[in-house]
């Protein structure tokens, strides 16, 4: 009787859809150090194929699925087939390797295991998309999207602003592969050049960046009845590392009081663990909704 095959092959497509709606998904590259240093998936973790069996331990174990990759998918097989032999079960080969790869990619050796460049949505998003109410959605300081791209292909029409043309440039680039497209704005929101027009808007998020006079604008640049969420560095990350400005670290409650005329739907205030290698960081979101009369 033939055996089931103990690991799934997945094309580049289906991994890079998968990160990029959040799906819990653990990226594992085999190769050496040098073919990681020049190109490799953004978050993904290093340890050579010849090192795997002394370094096992190392193998991300947080109970998600594991996809491996190396340069054309035959490294990444034999890995597979050694972890499956360990007991790792929920193991994704990926079919011609990173060649194959249709994503973004970051280089360099300080990346490995970090999101330089992430490409999954913020968990605060996808765990509370339930509480966004559908249409227009804004993205400041979207970075390369992923939480824009994410919004898009759940249904929303999104706009995204950020400073960084090459940022925005990528995100579109992106989200136009994901078959999600976004208006990708280049445009600064703290020099006055980029204003969130008024009462537009049915979400605005903004994660990862603060800058305090935009509190203003995101209340009226939602509609009546629509969502804010907004996450960022609390004052806690200065214990934990950058950054360490208190311009960009969220104060205790603080968002609570910005927007305590509104319904306050969810809020966060927690040191959140980052896997393995990883130092946790402090983080404050909030979930609110500008009321319908307003
Ligand atoms: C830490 S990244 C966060 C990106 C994205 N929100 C995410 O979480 O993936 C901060 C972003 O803020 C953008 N940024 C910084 N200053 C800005 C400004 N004045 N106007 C618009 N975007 C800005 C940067 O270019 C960068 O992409």
């Amino acid at each position: 009787m033939a055996r089931s095959p103990r690991w799934q092959v997945i094309d580049g497509e289906d991994l890079y859809r998968k990160l990029a709606m959040g799906e819990p998904l653990a990226v594992l590259d085999v190769r050496t150090e040098t073919e990681f240093e020049e190109r490799h998936i953004p978050g993904s973790v290093l340890i050579p194929l010849q090192e795997l069996e002394s370094r096992v331990r190392e193998v991300p174990n947080s109970g998600v699925p594991i996809a491996v990759v190396c340069e054309y998918g035959i490294r990444s097989a034999s890995a597979c087939q050694f972890l499956a032999e360990r007991g790792v079960d929920q193991l994704f080969d990926l079919r011609g390797g990173i060649e194959a790869w249709p994503g973004p990619v970051a280089a360099g050796m300080e990346a490995n295991g970090r999101q330089v460049h992430p490409i999954s949505p913020e968990r605060f998003l996808i765990e509370n998309f339930h509480f966004l109410p559908k249409g227009l959605a804004l993205d400041v300081a979207m970075g390369e999207g992923r939480n824009a791209i994410y919004l898009a292909t759940r249904g929303f029409d999104v706009d995204g602003v950020d400073v960084d043309p090459d940022a925005v440039r990528r995100a579109r680039a992106a989200a136009r592969k994901l078959g999600a497209p976004i208006r990708g704005v280049v445009g600064n929101v703290e020099d006055g050049t980029y204003i969130i027009p008024l009462e537009t808007y049915d979400v605005i998020v903004v994660f990862n960046f603060l800058h305090r006079p935009l509190f203003t604008d995101i209340r009226d640049g939602l509609k009546p009845g629509g969502a804010v969420v907004y996450q960022t560095f609390s004052t806690g990350q200065r214990e934990l590392g950058p950054p360490a400005d208190p311009a960009h670290l969220l104060r205790p409650g603080e968002l609570e009081q910005v927007f305590d005329d509104w319904e306050i739907l969810r809020v966060r205030d927690e040191i959140e663990p980052r896997g393995p290698g990883r130092p946790p960081r402090a983080v404050a979101g909030i979930i609110a909704r500008k009321p319908a009369e307003f």
